[in-house]
């Protein structure tokens, strides 16, 4: 899905320019760059960072996938012109009775956390995923990630049940997985 670029100030001062992922190879490196990076800095993501096998070509491919589709939205954050984050919103699945629900993800750099990015980028991919023909936002966060749970029930989303176990880290222990949604605005 092709939208405009919003600039926004962070709690810091600077600007952050929320746009497309671009498919060009200066994005598609620094995208692959940073999902390793977030890969290491948390455990709240589904994979290990030797699980990121993508190659520059692999990645322009998606994300020119992503620009054509008008159900799927690819948000980049940008500070300084560093990638700083990325955040989506992808079709739970292509049939009639779920085109309504539309699937939320988010991750920052850790230098980046805590400055207002999240929150913004949520409320603009909202508006975007009300454009775009969604309903319902959904999404699950792991047991103990209490910012990203903190940051979902300041945008509105409400906790809705629990996968258990639906985590199994390779030192062999599990985590919940928290399911929440977020009824769009108009919605019932
Ligand atoms: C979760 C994440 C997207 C949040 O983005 P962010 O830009 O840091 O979020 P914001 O700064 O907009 O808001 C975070 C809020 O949580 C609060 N917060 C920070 N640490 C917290 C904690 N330990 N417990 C509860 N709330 C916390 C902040 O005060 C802030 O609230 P406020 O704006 O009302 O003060 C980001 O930290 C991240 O990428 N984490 C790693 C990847 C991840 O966990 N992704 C989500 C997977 S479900």
């Amino acid at each position: 899905m092709r939208f405009d670029e919003k600039k926004i100030t962070l709690k810091d001062g600077r600007v952050c320019i929320l746009k497309p992922a671009e498919p060009e190879p200066e994005t598609a490196e620094a995208l692959i760059d940073y999902m390793i990076q977030t890969a290491e800095e948390t455990p709240f993501l589904l994979r290990y960072p030797d699980e990121i096998h993508y190659t520059i070509e692999s990645e322009i491919a998606f994300l020119e996938h992503a620009a054509g589709d008008p159900r799927i939205i690819m948000m980049t954050a940008a500070v300084d012109g560093e990638v700083a984050g990325c955040a989506s919103v992808n079709p739970v699945g292509g049939v009639r009775r779920v085109l309504h629900r539309g699937s939320l993800a988010i991750a920052l750099k850790k230098k980046y956390w805590d400055l207002g990015i999240g929150t913004a980028m949520i409320a603009y991919l909202s508006g975007l995923a009300q454009e775009a023909g969604y309903e319902q936002l959904e999404l699950g966060v792991i047991e103990g990630n209490d910012r990203a749970k903190m940051l979902y029930e300041k945008c509105g989303f409400a906790e809705m049940g629990k996968q258990v176990d639906a985590i199994r880290y390779d030192d062999g222990t599990y985590a919940d997985e928290i399911l929440m949604i977020r009824k769009l605005a108009g919605q019932k």
